[in-house]
């Protein structure tokens, strides 16, 4: 990794940027210096209050309570939706771009606000109150969009599960956050296929006694099985449904949402975020790190199912009165060059992306981007796993034309949104680097021991002071919570994250520390895999470990070990891939299933991942201290049948 190359801020972007270089010193010094007047002032100028907050900020990390905006009173959707109508009501909010490029779809704020407004009728006829839990189950339509802002608009905690997921997968999630009510497609398109969304939603709703109404919106119009009494037609309900709603004023710190991540222990937990602070943080980042400007046309390609989805899909550029685009297809069909095409179909000028995509698509051949104009960009973003330099320069020189900003932004499903960054007009950019930290983020690298690192220096990744988009809790388990993000290294976030900071102070996040695993930027639990795997009656034990991948970032790599006299074969392979996809999802499917007749442990027997990490990326020369093993010759027998990597 080389931290020479810097790409200066492009000076014509600088001009026109909210925040040039010396905007960015001067602001970012007050908002570390003086939090509290900071935030006081951006929630201020960003954010609609129906009544003002009495205290900005009351935190204690080590208990993991963090509250922001004390008193303070609004709704998310009275600054998302009709705050804009007044000005922008014809404005497009939401382009749709469905997996078909014959198909698409505009709906304006005006359109938008009645449709949710109708939209929370139909939740309160069906009994959602404040505070209830309402999970949805959908592909990237413009309905998610309704829906979610629906529940806002009463109060109601959403609960997203990506379409991808699983029947057992979404079960599991609509029991942990006690959800009376489903919304789901009857099926959706993905790369030209069939999803059937309603078969998992049966398969779930009949496991989970709680669920009384499933809400299912047509896409297809194929037929689908129903349940009298209990399934809903979103159509028809929408029909007799008032486009007046009143907005339900919601406390600063009610909750918002719930979202279910991977972390390295267990079953993912449902990380909460409640209202005025992160809407304030998504809205404030949205429009500084993608520099947003009044009637650009913004694309982030994330499912509303991810926190980017969540955040920058939705939150963050509603809040702006920005003209959203949603994209319910793949970045390769029906050819290779679809997301080059919808940036020129609807010129859009800033374009957010994950680096798994950038990787395919250069695999493609640079053919497929320049037989398009995209003339129309202005900032390009990356998101959700470590950018690598190649591809980095590729998306900048190739995509980007040496034009535009690339902003390698580093954050979290518990963050909220976006803390280290470039922003467009006042950061030299280093290929393959984060560069930054955004306002009032006070990042710090930690040694094991939890000593603050100064200068150059490499270690874990911890945040020291609280922002506003920070989740709150882990539903119904703060204890996980505390456990999780704030017991380890006392007074600090722990983010799970290892960086190291370069001569000029600049952050090159080095990847997970834990035992999660970044698949195509889609966060897995090594733990959540292999829980999977044991399942089988014949499997004894697994454990799952990440290895490099040129494309994916990261590939799955499963050590399993068979019951006694059983040998493993591939069709037991195809059965244990199938469980994965049964328990989780396709996107957890491990890359590599090797036999072992062992798994190298401690004589406590804890299991050395260590060495099952080296073993896979055929760094076995180095493992490193292996004397604590309990059976030493495990690894040896590990190493001589280990697979060859793709
Ligand atoms: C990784 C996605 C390097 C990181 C927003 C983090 C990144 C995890 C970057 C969170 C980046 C995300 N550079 N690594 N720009 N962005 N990550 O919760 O390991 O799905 O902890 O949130 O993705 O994944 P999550």
């Amino acid at each position: 990794m080389s931290d020479q190359k810097t790409y200066p801020v492009n000076p014509q972007i600088a001009a026109g940027a909210h925040i040039d270089s010396a905007a960015y010193q001067r602001l970012y010094q007050q908002s570390i210096t003086e939090p509290e007047a900071f935030w006081a002032e951006q929630a201020t100028e960003f954010l609609d209050w129906h009544q003002p907050w009495q205290q900005v900020l009351q935190y204690d990390y080590p208990k993991g309570e963090i509250q922001w905006f004390l008193g303070g009173k609004l709704n998310v959707t009275v600054n998302c939706l009709d705050r804009h109508l007044e000005k922008r009501g014809d404005q497009v909010a939401i382009i749709w771009e469905g997996d078909d490029p014959a198909h698409d779809r505009k709906l304006t704020y005006r359109e938008l606000h009645a449709q949710v407004c109708q939209f929370a009728n139909v939740l309160k006829a069906n009994g959602v109150q404040k505070g209830d839990r309402v999970c949805i189950y959908l592909p990237m339509i413009a309905e998610a969009a309704v829906v979610i802002l629906a529940c806002a608009r009463i109060g109601a905690v959403h609960s997203i599960v990506f379409g991808g997921f699983s029947a057992d997968a979404l079960r599991d999630r609509v029991i942990d956050a006690d959800c009376r009510v489903l919304i789901c497609a009857d099926e959706s398109y993905r790369g030209g296929k069939i999803v059937h969304s309603k078969l998992n939603v049966d398969k779930a709703a009949n496991q989970c006694p709680n669920v009384n109404t499933v809400i299912v919106i047509k896409h297809t119009g194929h037929d689908i099985p129903w349940t009298e009494g209990r399934d809903v037609c979103y159509h028809e309900a929408m029909q007799t449904a008032s486009t007046d709603c009143e907005p339900v004023m919601m406390d600063a710190e009610d909750p918002l949402f719930i979202l279910y991540t991977s972390g390295s222990t267990g079953q993912p937990k449902g990380v909460l975020h409640t209202t005025g602070g992160y809407l304030l943080y998504a809205a404030m980042t949205h429009k500084y790190v993608f520099d947003y400007q009044e009637g650009d046309v913004y694309w982030c390609t994330a499912d509303i199912g991810w926190i980017t989805g969540h955040s920058y899909v939705l939150y963050g550029p509603l809040c702006n009165g920005a003209t959203s685009l949603m994209f319910e297809g793949v970045p390769t069909y029906p050819h290779p060059d679809r997301f080059w095409q919808v940036i020129d179909k609807h010129q859009v000028n800033i374009f957010y992306t994950a680096p798994t995509a950038i990787r395919a698509l250069m695999a493609q051949g640079d053919d497929f981007v320049t037989r398009t104009k995209r003339s129309s960009l202005r900032i390009l973003g990356s998101v959700g796993e470590p950018i690598n330099p190649e591809a980095w320069e590729w998306y900048y020189q190739v995509v980007g034309n040496k034009r535009c900003p690339l902003v390698d932004t580093w954050w979290q499903t518990e963050t909220g949104g976006i803390l280290i960054t470039p922003l467009p007009g006042a950061t030299p950019l280093k290929p393959g680097s984060a560069t930054l930290p955004f306002f009032g983020v006070k990042p710090a690298i930690l040694d094991p021991d939890g000593n603050i690192l100064e200068g150059e220096a490499e270690g874990i990744l911890a945040l020291t002071y609280p922002w506003p988009g920070q989740a709150r809790t882990v539903y119904g388990d703060h204890a996980r919570f505390i456990d999780t993000y704030f017991a380890k290294f006392p007074g600090y976030y722990f983010a799970g994250d290892g960086a190291r900071r370069d001569k000029d102070g600049y952050y090159w996040i080095t990847g997970r520390i834990d035992d999660v695993l970044n698949v195509c930027g889609h966060r897995l639990g090594t733990a959540e895999i292999e829980s999977a795997l044991v399942l089988h009656d014949l499997v004894a034990e697994a454990a799952v470990v990440g290895f490099p991948h040129p494309i994916k970032g990261q590939g799955i790599y499963a050590y399993v070990t068979l019951n006694v006299g059983i040998e493993g074969n591939s069709s037991l392979k195809g059965e244990l891939k199938d469980l994965v996809r049964e328990e989780i999802s396709a996107i957890a499917l491990p890359d590599l299933i090797q036999w072992a007749p062992g798994l190298p442990k401690t004589r406590s027997g804890k299991i050395m991942r260590r060495i099952l990490r080296k073993i896979a990326a055929n760094e076995f020369h180095d493992l490193g201290d292996t004397s604590t093993l309990a059976d030493p010759s495990v690894v040896e027998q590990l190493i001589a049948n280990r697979l060859k990597l793709p």
